[in-house]
């Protein structure tokens, strides 16, 4: 098991190409992806959304191995086959993720 200064690779694809982070054990994806400039949202939403509470989707992202959901929202977006929330992501293990860039506010639903 992974301790507190455990480090974990992120790859990021935001629509054109790959970035390989090292993120601490625990971090928040959403934060982490506004960190490196690899926003989740779209202009519309960059500054209408919810501040990471679980209650706008509009941080939605695509995993190749999507985390289980802890969050009722998010919960319901894996559920459902919609984007997962960033904001209830925590990272706890290496993840792929892809960044949204033709979503309008929340990204289409699709079967997983
Ligand atoms: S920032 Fe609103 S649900 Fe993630």
């Amino acid at each position: 098991m992974a301790d507190a200064t455990s480090f974990h690779s992120v790859r990021v694809h935001d629509g054109e190409a790959w970035h390989t982070l090292d993120v601490q054990e625990g971090a928040n994806l959403r934060r982490v992806l506004l960190r490196h400039d690899l926003s989740p949202y779209t202009r519309w939403t960059e500054t209408a959304n919810c501040g990471g509470r679980g209650l706008c989707a509009t941080c939605g992202v695509r995993f190749d191995e999507p985390p289980v959901p802890t969050h009722w929202h998010d919960r319901l977006a894996a559920r459902y086959g919609y984007p997962r929330l960033s904001c209830q992501i925590t990272v706890d293990r290496p993840l792929t993720v892809y960044l949204l860039p033709d979503k309008n506010i929340w990204g289409g639903r699709v079967s997983e």
